[in-house]
């Protein structure tokens, strides 16, 4: 076989797209492995300096909503979403790019990173909405999203619910967009399907009030403070 054959048979091969079952297959191949694994948080805090380029030091994000809070997010829901971006099930190209195997060479590492960042403080940023859909949006959120998100916005992390107390409204406010606009494949289904459903006021509203939740380590923290002062 000529040598120019076979490169062209060599780049059909390279080209083929993984059938998506297979995709999907391996994805929950490299969840489970690095759910299994045992983190290493210092190892993770040597990993977490990539990040801290876009999210800080502390894991806070952006008051603008340009980049999300990640500190104190449950460790499962971390991983979850890492792998999610890792296998074009998330599409972001600044973290499918931080997220790749260059960055985060294993399973390992993807549960080193994410216990690190499960570790930080997160703290109250106050990037929040204005104000105008607040009370209705509460109500949005207790009769549609508190049943998984939980009744403060803690999440659940057995069912990789992510926590959304205190992460910043214009980032909530954009990911439930994505996600009616075909964006978050990640997302189920019915979990689209049920923010379709919603008007603008709705989304708007049910974001600025997520947003106000102070999380529990936020919570404590303060507390901590003031039985100092006393
Ligand atoms: C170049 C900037 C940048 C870097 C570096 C970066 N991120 Fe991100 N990250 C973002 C942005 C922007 C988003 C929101 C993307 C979206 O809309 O999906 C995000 C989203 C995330 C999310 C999803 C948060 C959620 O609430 O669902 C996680 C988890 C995350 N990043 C973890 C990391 C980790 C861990 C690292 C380091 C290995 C990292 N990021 C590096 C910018 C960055
Ligand atoms: C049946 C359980 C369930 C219900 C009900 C539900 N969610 Fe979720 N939500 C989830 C899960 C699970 C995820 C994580 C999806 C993934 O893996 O990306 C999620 C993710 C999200 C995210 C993305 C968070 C991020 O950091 O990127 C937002 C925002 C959100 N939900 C808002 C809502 C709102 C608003 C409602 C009510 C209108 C709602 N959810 C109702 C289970 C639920």
């Amino acid at each position: 076989m000529r040598i120019g054959s076979l490169l062209v048979m060599l780049a059909a091969v390279v080209t083929l797209p993984v059938p998506a079952a297979a995709a999907e297959a391996s994805a929950a191949q490299e969840l489970r492995a690095a759910l299994r694994a045992t983190p290493d948080a210092s190892r993770g805090a040597q990993l977490f300096a990539n990040c801290a380029v876009c999210h800080g030091a502390d894991g806070n994000g952006a008051r603008s909503g340009a980049v999300p809070v990640i500190a104190g997010q449950h460790f499962r829901v971390l991983v979850k979403q890492l792998v999610d971006y890792r296998h074009k099930r998330r599409w972001d190209v600044r973290m499918e790019h931080f997220a790749d195997e260059h960055h985060l060479t294993s399973p390992q590492a993807i549960a080193d990173v994410a216990k690190y960042a499960s570790g930080l403080p997160r703290g109250w940023q106050v990037g929040i909405g204005t104000g105008e859909y607040l009370a209705h949006g509460a109500k949005v959120y207790f009769r549609l999203c508190e049943s998984c998100h939980g009744p403060v916005g803690e999440g659940d992390p057995q069912q990789f619910v992510p926590q959304l107390a205190g992460q910043y409204y214009e980032y909530l406010l954009r990911q439930l967009h994505d996600a009616v606009e075909g964006r978050r494949p990640n997302m189920g289904r019915r979990h689209v399907r049920l923010l379709e459903d919603l008007e603008l006021a709705d989304l708007a509203g049910v974001s600025d009030y997520l947003s106000r939740l102070v999380p529990a380590t936020a919570r404590d923290a303060t507390i901590a403070a003031a039985e100092g002062r006393r």
